[in-house]
């Protein structure tokens, strides 16, 4: 059921998509929006605007919510994401340690799969901090712990399933790293270039089991002439390197 004040995410006609909060009036390209008028509502209500077009209501996930949070430094996208997951095996109940955490995308998108395993963000910049602790609170995850620290002097925490890092010289952490991780364990490294992700093997080579891959995502689209790739696409975000501690 919907609540006042809660975050609701709207869909046009064109299948725009807009993440508000359900209070007064919404002002969109198509009229205005009444939101009081969905409290108590279920979720997939559809609203009219004062000029008669149709909204649907639908609760965002986590995905929705990422793809419309504030944001500032640069995100791993889900589909990067998505990858760890799939290489790591992180689950329900595995531990994380990130730096840094930027706006919190990663540390939404882990924090949802771990829980009530717990994230432990290390970030430098206090004014991203407190973006990506507006993001999360939003999102109502309690098992993000962020700490304005930086990660090149250190990690407080032990066996831990995941070490993330997306910072500008990951090498720097890889002995710590491997002191943080129980066995079994993974470090992780976002790379956006080349240079970068081999400094960060040749360090991490004798640790770790290293591999290196990018996730190169095609999407397709059919219309009556055809079905076929979309004509643009994401060429480059970055390298995903992984190392399992294993001895
Ligand atoms: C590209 S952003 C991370 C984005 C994040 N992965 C996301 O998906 O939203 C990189 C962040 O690392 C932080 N950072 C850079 N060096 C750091 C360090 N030594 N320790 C902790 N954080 C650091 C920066 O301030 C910045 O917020």
């Amino acid at each position: 059921m919907i609540t006042e004040g809660e975050n609701i995410l709207l869909i046009d006609k064109k299948g725009k998509k807009y993440m508000i909060k359900c209070k007064g009036k919404f002002h969109s390209h198509y009229g205005i929006l009444d939101l009081d008028e969905l409290i108590g509502k279920d979720y997939g209500t559809k609203i009219k605007t004062h000029k008669g077009d149709e909204f649907v209501v639908l609760k965002p996930n986590f995905i929705d919510y990422i793809e419309k949070m504030r944001k500032m430094p640069q995100i791993i996208q889900p589909k990067d994401a998505a990858v760890i997951l799939a290489v790591t095996g992180l689950s329900r109940g595995s531990n994380v340690v990130e730096a840094g955490i930027g706006s919190g995308a990663l540390t939404i998108f882990l924090a949802n799969v771990i829980y009530p395993g717990k994230i432990y963000c290390y970030e430098v910049r206090e004014d991203f901090a407190r973006i990506a602790e507006k993001n999360i609170r939003e999102f109502k995850l309690n098992n993000v712990f962020i700490k304005i620290k930086d990660i090149y002097e250190g990690i407080e925490e032990e066996d831990i399933d995941l070490v993330a890092l997306d910072i500008p010289e990951p090498e720097k952490v890889v002995k710590d790293a491997y002191e943080s991780l129980k066995y079994g364990g993974f470090v992780f490294a976002y790379t956006p270039s080349l240079e970068q992700m081999l400094r960060f093997r040749e360090k991490a080579e004798k640790y770790f089991q290293i591999k290196t891959m990018e996730c190169i995502l095609r999407e397709y689209e059919s219309r009556k002439l055809g079905t076929r790739p979309k004509t643009l696409m994401i060429g480059h975000t970055g390298f995903l390197t992984f190392g399992r501690k294993i001895f």
